[in-house]
C-alpha cells in the first residue's frame, strides 16, 4: 500500500540486473532489527570492493544499540534526525587518507557494494551527508587521517504514510539524466 517499489516508476534502457533500478534511498523506516547474519553479509560485501593497490582504506564505524544511535543522531542533521531516528542501524564510512590516493573514490566503491547487497538483502539504505563531521570526529573517536564521508542509515522500509507530512512528498524513486549526457566517446570536449 504505502510501500513504493522503484520498478514501478524507474525504467532502464538497457538491460541491467534488477537490483540497480529497485535500490532507492526512502527515508520511511521500520523499527525492526535487522538479524546479525544480514546486517554482516552487507558489510561483507562491502569489504570486498575494489580498490587501489588493494589498500581497502575504508572503515565503518557501526551504531545499532539505543546508546550508539543516539551518539550517532547527535550529529546528524536535524532535517535528516526526523527522518532516520527509526532505522535500527548507522554506518560511518570513513577511510584513510594515508592509504592511497584515491581513498574516497574507494571507500564509495565499498558504499555502492553495500547499498546493492542491502538492496538484494531486502534492507533500504539511504547515505547521509548531512551531519556535523567535526563533532562526529569527535563524539565516535575518529583520527585526524581519517576522512569522514557518510553516514548510512540502514533498515527495512516502512509506509510513507508514517513519515512527517511535510517530507512525504519526497518520498519517492527519482529518475537519472539520460545515459548519453554523461558518456564521452574519445575526447570529453
Ligand atoms: C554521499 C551522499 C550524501 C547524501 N546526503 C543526503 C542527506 O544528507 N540527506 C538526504 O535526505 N539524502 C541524502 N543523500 C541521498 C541522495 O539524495 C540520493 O541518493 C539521490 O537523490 C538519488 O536517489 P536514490 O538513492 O533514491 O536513487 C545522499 C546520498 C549520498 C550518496
Amino acid at each position: 500500500m504505502g510501500i513504493t517499489n522503484a520498478k514501478q516508476i524507474r525504467k532502464a534502457d538497457y538491460p541491467v540486473d534488477p537490483v540497480f533500478i529497485e535500490r532507492w534511498s526512502p527515508r520511511s523506516f521500520l523499527e525492526k532489527e535487522i538479524p546479525e547474519e544480514t546486517f554482516m553479509g552487507v558489510l561483507e560485501a562491502a569489504r570486498w570492493a575494489p580498490s587501489s593497490l588493494n589498500k581497502q582504506p575504508w572503515r565503518f564505524i557501526v551504531a545499532r544499540n539505543k546508546q550508539d544511535r543516539e551518539r550517532f543522531l547527535s550529529f546528524i542533521n536535524e532535517g535528516n534526525q526526523v527522518w532516520c531516528e527509526k532505522a535500527p542501524a548507522f554506518v560511518l564510512v570513513v577511510s584513510d587518507q594515508d592509504n592511497g590516493a584515491s581513498h574516497s573514490f574507494d571507500a564509495g566503491a565499498a558504499w555502492g557494494n553495500l547499498s546493492i547487497q542491502a538492496a538484494k538483502s531486502g534492507l533500504i539504505t539511504h547515505a547521509m551527508g548531512g551531519f556535523d563531521k567535526e563533532k562526529a570526529r569527535t563524539v565516535v573517536n575518529i583520527p585526524d587521517n581519517y576522512e569522514l564521508h557518510a553516514v548510512i542509515a540502514i533498515g527495512y522500509q516502512g509506509e510513507k504514510q508514517a513519515l512527517p507530512e511535510q517530507i512525504q512528498e519526497r518520498e519517492q524513486p527519482s529518475d537519472r539524466r539520460p545515459l548519453q549526457e554523461s558518456i564521452f566517446e574519445g575526447k570529453m570536449e
